[in-house]
């Protein structure tokens, strides 16, 4: 500051200098040539402003903030568990998919940048800038998924976990205490042929029997995880490999098609079945008969799965159980959580999504 404070009084003081011992005036100067016309601009009023107009971004932040990505809770489980956290956290995702690394974040909901960079150029033909994600590698085998923008929504919407992860390898048996609710749940739990239970004053004392024959569902989240959508369309996480949905798979192009200004800008992520329509509707392959169909065969199956202990069911809201199982029985257990947790009833795969509930139907005699 001081510096330029100093350079300014010598500059005025010379200038003084140099006004006072003025000459005569030169003759004008020859015009330059003219310059070269610069580049025509993009037109703001039909490119920018078709996305950056106040009325197009108040209805996406609305829309977006709305949805679970911007106000759902389970961001809140991020933080204290890494492996969480590129799923369950925006900032820990940006890491993921620039590095690879896990990091522990505070758990912050998703944001617009979380899926959205800036610009490339500003040139003709713009679209909204979409972060470039790569191929995303399976975290239950050796695949990856290439669903173009959709690896964005892939790297979070998978499975964690397949039927395998259970298998058990030799005779097991596992002890287990349950006390409150829980008793009336495991007083009739399926504990293996050669299980017990006791009740001991409070508490219910029950050992499972597990032959390799039959399979344990040790926790009361067993299932894929929340959101395998992205293995649904690969046909891999059930009991059965399948055959994979190939026709347009990018999750965006079915669930940010709903791009008109009187029901948005698909910041709901929420498919407009109308403009499926389009092209599917007719009576073979209407979309939401198709997913009707799959409802009821998976009531059904829900249904039988709750005869034989394998899930209990409260509030409409399903629950895995511990229990031992018999092996088809279990995997019927297994297929009915990968169709449930995908929720989409079919229209991520309709052939695998038959293939599961078929294993399931056979198994619990339907
Ligand atoms: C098809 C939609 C679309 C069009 C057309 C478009 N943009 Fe964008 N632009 C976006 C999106 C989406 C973002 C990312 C917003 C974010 O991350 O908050 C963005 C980001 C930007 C940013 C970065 C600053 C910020 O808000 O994060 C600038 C600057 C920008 N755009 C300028 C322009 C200009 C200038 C034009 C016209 C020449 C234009 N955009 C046309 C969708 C568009
Ligand atoms: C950073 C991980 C992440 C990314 C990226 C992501 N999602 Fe999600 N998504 C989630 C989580 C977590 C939830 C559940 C939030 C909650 O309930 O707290 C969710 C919820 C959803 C839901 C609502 C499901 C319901 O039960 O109502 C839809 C639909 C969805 N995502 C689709 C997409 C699509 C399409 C994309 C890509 C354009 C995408 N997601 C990208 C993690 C992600
Ligand atoms: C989960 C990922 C995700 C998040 C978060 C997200 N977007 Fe998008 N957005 C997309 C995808 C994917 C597209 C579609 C790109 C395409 O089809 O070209 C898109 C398209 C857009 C467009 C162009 C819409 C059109 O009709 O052409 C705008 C504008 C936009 N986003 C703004 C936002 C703003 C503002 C936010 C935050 C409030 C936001 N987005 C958050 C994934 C996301
Ligand atoms: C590979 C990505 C991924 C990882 C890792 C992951 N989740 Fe999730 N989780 C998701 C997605 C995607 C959803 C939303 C699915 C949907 O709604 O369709 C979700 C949903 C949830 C939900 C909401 C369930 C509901 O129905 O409201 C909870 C709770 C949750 N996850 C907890 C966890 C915990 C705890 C961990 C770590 C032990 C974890 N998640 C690890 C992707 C992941
Ligand atoms: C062929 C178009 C299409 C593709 C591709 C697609 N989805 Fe879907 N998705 C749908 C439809 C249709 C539904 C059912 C919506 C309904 O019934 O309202 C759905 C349902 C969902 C749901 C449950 C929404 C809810 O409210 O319960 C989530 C989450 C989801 N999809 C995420 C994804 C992800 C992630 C991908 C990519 C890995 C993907 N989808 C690919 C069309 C598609
Ligand atoms: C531009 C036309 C077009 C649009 C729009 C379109 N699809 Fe498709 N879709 C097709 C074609 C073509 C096939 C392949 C048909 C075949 O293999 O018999 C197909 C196949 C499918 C299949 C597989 C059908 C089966 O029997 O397994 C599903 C599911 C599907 N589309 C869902 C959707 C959903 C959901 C939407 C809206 C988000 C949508 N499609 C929008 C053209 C379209």
């Amino acid at each position: 500051m001081k510096k330029t404070i100093k350079l300014l009084s010598i500059l005025f003081l010379f200038g003084t200098i140099f006004m006072s011992c003025e000459g005569p005036a030169g003759l004008d100067g020859v015009d330059g040539l003219a310059g070269v016309d610069g580049l025509a601009g993009a037109d703001g009023n039909l490119t920018c402003l078709e996305c950056h107009s106040e009325a197009v971004m108040d209805v996406i932040t609305t829309e977006f903030n709305a949805h679970k990505h911007g106000s759902g809770t389970s961001f809140a489980y991020a933080g204290t568990r890494g492996y969480c956290n590129p799923c369950h956290d925006g900032d820990s995702y940006l890491e993921f998919v620039r590095t690879g690394t896990l990091i522990t974040g505070p758990g912050l909901n998703l944001e617009c940048g979380t899926c959205h960079d800036n610009h490339a150029s500003l040139e003709d033909g713009i679209d909204a800038p979409v972060r470039a994600v790569g191929a995303v590698e399976s975290l239950i085998n050796s695949s990856t998924y290439d669903h173009g923008a959709g690896n964005l929504c892939a790297t979070c919407h998978v499975a964690r976990s397949d039927a395998a992860d259970y298998y058990e390898t030799a005779d097991a048996t596992y002890d287990r205490k349950f006390t409150d609710d829980d008793i009336a749940t495991y007083t009739t739990a399926a504990i293996g042929p050669a299980g017990t239970s006791v009740l001991v004053g409070d508490t219910l004392f029950v050992t499972f029997d597990v032959p390799v024959t039959h399979v344990y569902t040790s926790s009361t989240h067993a299932g894929p995880h929340h959101g395998p959508q992205a293995n649904m369309i690969a046909a891999d996480m059930g009991s059965v490999t399948g055959t994979k949905f190939t026709k347009h798979t990018d999750c965006s192009w079915c669930h940010l098609n709903d791009t008109t200004a009187t029901t948005g800008y698909g910041h709901n992520f929420t498919p407009d079945i109308g403009q499926c329509d389009d092209c599917h509707g007719t009576a073979v392959d209407d979309i939401t008969d198709m997913q009707a169909a799959v409802a009821t065969r998976i009531a059904a199956v829900q249904t039988e799965l709750e005869v034989i202990h394998a899930i209990h069911v409260e509030d409409g809201e399903v629950h895995p159980v511990y229990a031992s199982l018999e092996k088809e029985q279990w995997n019927a257990f297994w297929n009915f959580m990968c169709v449930i947790e995908d929720k989409s009833e079919g229209v991520h795969n309709f052939g695998y999504v038959d293939q599961l509930l078929t294993q399931a139907e056979g198994a619990l005699g339907l």
